[in-house]
């Protein structure tokens, strides 16, 4: 008698401290617009959630052209948080996003205290429409000279301290151009964020050599995509390794199921997709299809069992 395997499917729900999400692959702010720009393309409504591109209290022009190029492994942009404002967003974009049954995750930034507090205030009567809203730090602060927020614990406590005022779960999106990313995770968690997004962009640049100046119009950008995947992981292993009752959101390079594991063995308790949506804007879905066959295949019956699984080995590197 032949034994027959009975396919049970995968549990892929997660939850990020209080929000729970139907699978664990979200798509990364600025990498699908602010509302249904992607409709035509992709299943707005498959991902986990949808992290809109951060807005600020006030529309913002970003920076000139060109604005992103290729390097090896991934992607540069300078697009400087170009937006048409939280209000705007909120009346023009907010509805269409609930109407097409998107799991919508909202996301600030601003170059002052003020700035962030204003922009969390304008979301706050919107808030049954939105399921968290990421803090993105990694923008010039102006109350303490040219560093960015995500530059100190401190000024990224402050930040987070003032996106209060949206009241909704605040999950705060982390950058290395910090010394010491974990103590700035850990300020975070104590302002009151109930997760952190680990990482933003890493600082790069890139030179036209027959121009004979940078490619980009804003001269240096951030680097994403493969290329800073390493980075992201060992980000996301230690402050799982230093703080384990913080909810992490792993993001940096996903591009394949066995991306998103490694980022979930790591620490996370879910991934986001930047870069790969560029090439294709069904990434996300099939990173998480990806996921479920993974799990079916190797008998894991919950893909929140994964969170942090890399710890547990008795090999898992520290180094
Ligand atoms: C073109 C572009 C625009 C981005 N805009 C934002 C943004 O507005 N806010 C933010 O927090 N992160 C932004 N990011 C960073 C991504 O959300 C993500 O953290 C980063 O790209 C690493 O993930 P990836 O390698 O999967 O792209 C942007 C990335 C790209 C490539």
């Amino acid at each position: 008698m032949t034994m027959r395997r009975t396919a049970r499917a995968v549990d892929l729900r997660v939850s990020v401290g209080d929000v729970e999400l139907p699978n664990p692959v979200l798509c990364a702010s600025g990498t699908v617009g602010y509302g249904t720009e992607l409709a035509g393309v992709m299943d707005l409504a498959a991902p986990g959630a949808v992290v809109v591109k951060s807005l600020s209290a006030d529309p913002w022009p970003g920076n000139p052209a060109p604005r992103l190029d290729a390097v090896p492994a991934g992607m540069i942009n300078s697009v400087g948080l170009q937006g048409p404002g939280v209000a705007a967003w909120t009346a023009e974009q907010l509805p269409a996003l609930r109407a097409a049954g998107v799991r919508v995750v909202a996301s600030i930034w601003g170059r002052t205290l003020d700035e962030y507090r204003r922009a969390a205030e304008l979301l706050a009567p919107h808030r049954a429409g939105i399921l968290a809203l990421e803090v993105n730090v990694s923008c010039p602060n102006l109350d303490d000279g040219e560093h960015l927020f995500a530059r100190k614990p401190t000024s990224t406590a402050a930040a987070v301290e003032a996106a209060a005022a949206a009241g909704l779960p605040r999950w705060a999106k982390l950058s290395l151009v910090t010394p010491d990313v974990v103590a700035v995770a850990a300020a975070a968690q104590e302002a009151g964020a109930s997760a952190v997004t680990l990482i933003n962009t890493v600082p790069g640049l890139v030179i036209d050599v027959v121009e004979r100046r940078p490619v980009l119009g804003a001269g240096a950008g951030g680097v994403s995509g493969p290329a800073i995947r390493p980075m992201a992981v060992r980000a996301v292993w230690e402050c799982r390794a230093a703080l384990a009752d913080l909810p992490i959101v792993g993001v940096g390079g996903v591009a394949t199921g066995v991306d998103a594991i490694e980022m979930l063995m790591a620490g996370a308790s879910a991934v986001q997709v930047g870069t790969a949506t560029f090439a294709s804007p069904r990434a996300a879905e099939r990173v998480c299809a990806e996921v479920a066959v993974w799990c079916r295949r190797r008998g894991v019956p919950a893909v929140s069992n994964l969170t942090g699984a890399a710890h547990r080995s008795p090999t898992g590197a520290t180094g």
